[in-house]
């Protein structure tokens, strides 16, 4: 019988893409997937450093697999991820009775390291070199490109996928474990992101989210000696039929390049949607994050944004409780979050992180209830701005990528005969919720909104007949957007 593989994941857009990829390679290798614990032969737990709370609950995790593994005979458990790549030795340790760690630089090995547990019974472990263990080229060869074929059933759906434009960073934000446990930043050459574009589109996906830690630093130098920076990867996608909206995460503030607001000014298929974290208000703060600019600079850039692009939705990270974060420095990050009108913001507690600088240089010396305090207060501030961001959209119609059924729809009972709650993404990365059957599914729906919550949209779907009728913004920008692409064609 073919053994049965269990993944689970936690962090970022990188691991979410990583464990669909090693999912795939997987099952190229006769493995199948299992629905859950009780029925799989191998687990794999696809980790996160970024913050010491993730790192916890897999510590705990591998403690119940420590009994699951007990319970039968041969069965394999398996470390993928940033955490492999951070903590071999503890790991090691605290979890004797893990199998196979594997970092992410390391993940073209990982069947051949699952095979070999299970044929040897003896652990298996394949990382990267560290940052400071060798040159940069070598530690750079050390995290190897892992970019296999992709299969569609092995993603939430296949009409939306990730496609991986870098590995790595180089920016080394002082509080941030990234660079060390992903390596340099290598931007992957355009020829291998178009190709496997390509094929995700022949194999019916619709919605590509370009990821990289910082996205919109993306350069490569081609064999001809042509620069392709994000922007031209924007252009060169959006000629690719079938692809039908382009979406690319996390932007790094000071890289935000006049080319490449035009470029999402321009083509109809990109989302009109930024991610760029802020992660402060305050530049004392900014600068010993080391984030490279000051929140002048920030707010400039967000001006600059929305006067280039009518209508773009911003969304931001902020890390309250940094080292030596005083309340006047926390009130000015509230002052930015109440300015902003940011769509929504991600906001953690700031988690010192062994191995970065902030850890060695600066004390953590903001107490913990002062941390969730702070994190409280500019949630609400946020929430509040989400709101008044979110009612705007009353009255509009929108199109909607249908993603499947709400979370809602089981709790609320809205199950209507064929119809249920579905939920789905606007062009502006906004969350609507409307009444439809289940085969609108991967489908583009005109939805007209009627409500708004902090976190969603409400709407009730249009019928051909009624679009034209509430014909609304976003509609009308869509359709600007195109005949500017005609114009710039023409
Ligand atoms: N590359 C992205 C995000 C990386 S990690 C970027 O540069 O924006 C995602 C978010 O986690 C960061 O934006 C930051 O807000 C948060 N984060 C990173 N390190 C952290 C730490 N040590 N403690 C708390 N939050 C952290
Ligand atoms: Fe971390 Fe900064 Fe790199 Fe983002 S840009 S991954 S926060 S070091
Ligand atoms: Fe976490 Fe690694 Fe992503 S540390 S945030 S999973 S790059």
């Amino acid at each position: 019988m073919a053994p049965k593989v269990y993944i689970e994941t936690v962090g970022c857009q990188m691991n979410v893409l990583d464990s669909e990829l090693v999912a795939g390679s997987l099952k190229r290798a006769g493995y199948q997937l299992a629905a859950d614990l009780a029925t799989a032969d191998v687990v794999l737990l696809n980790t996160c450093s970024v913050r010491q709370h993730a790192e916890d609950k897999i510590y705990s995790t591998l403690g119940k697999l420590r009994r699951w593994k007990a319970k039968g005979s041969g069965r394999i458990v398996g470390v993928l991820g940033c955490m492999a790549q951070k903590d071999r030795e503890l790991i090691r340790q605290r979890a004797p009775h893990v199998d196979v760690i594997c970092g992410p630089g390391q993940l073209a090995r990982v069947v051949e390291l699952i095979e070999e547990a299970r044929r040897s019974g003896t652990p298996q472990i394949a990382v990267s070199l560290g940052r400071a263990e060798a040159s940069r080229a070598e530690v750079a060869d050390s995290f190897e490109s892992y970019d296999p074929l992709r299969e569609p059933a092995m993603r939430p759906n296949r009409f939306q996928a990730y496609v991986r434009t870098q590995f790595g960073c180089d920016k080394f934000c002082t509080y941030c474990i990234v660079p060390s446990v992903r390596g340099p930043e290598q931007s992957r050459p355009p020829e291998h992101i178009l190709a496997e574009v390509r094929q995700l589109a022949d194999q019916g996906c619709k919605e590509v989210t370009l990821t990289g830690q910082t996205v919109n630093s993306y350069k490569y130098v081609a064999g001809d000696g042509r620069i392709w920076r994000l922007s031209d990867l924007l252009y060169a996608i959006h000629d690719l039929s079938g692809i039908v909206r382009i979406k690319f995460i996390t932007n790094f503030p000071r890289d935000m390049t006049q080319d490449l607001l035009e470029a999402v000014r321009t083509l109809p298929k990109v989302c009109r949607y930024l991610h760029v974290p802020a992660q402060s208000g305050c530049n004392e703060v900014l600068r010993r994050m080391k984030r490279l600019y000051t929140v002048e600079f920030y707010r400039e850039m967000l001006a600059r944004c929305r006067d280039t692009i009518p209508g773009v939705a911003i969304s931001s990270d902020f890390i309250v409780g940094f080292c030596g974060e005083t309340e006047e420095c926390f009130q000015r990050t509230c002052k930015l979050v109440a300015e902003a009108g940011f769509k929504n913001s991600y906001i953690f507690k700031y988690s010192p992180r062994p191995g970065t600088k902030a850890y060695d240089l600066f004390a953590d010396d903001v107490p913990e209830e002062v941390k969730r305090r702070r994190n409280n207060d500019l949630l609400a501030i946020q929430n509040r701005v989400s709101l008044s961001e979110h009612r705007r959209w009353i009255g509009r119609t929108v199109e909607v990528l249908v993603e499947g059924q709400s979370k809602l729809a089981h709790k609320r009972g809205a199950i209507h005969g064929d119809r249920v709650q579905l939920t789905g993404r606007t062009m502006t990365d906004h969350i609507v919720v409307f009444e439809g059957p289940l085969s609108l599914t991967g489908d583009i729906v005109p939805v007209y909104i009627e409500d708004a919550s902090s976190f969603t949209l409400f709407g009730r779907r249009l019928g051909p007949e009624s679009e034209n009728a509430h014909r609304g913004l976003e509609s009308q920008a869509a359709s600007e957007k195109r005949s500017a692409v005609a114009a710039r064609v023409g």
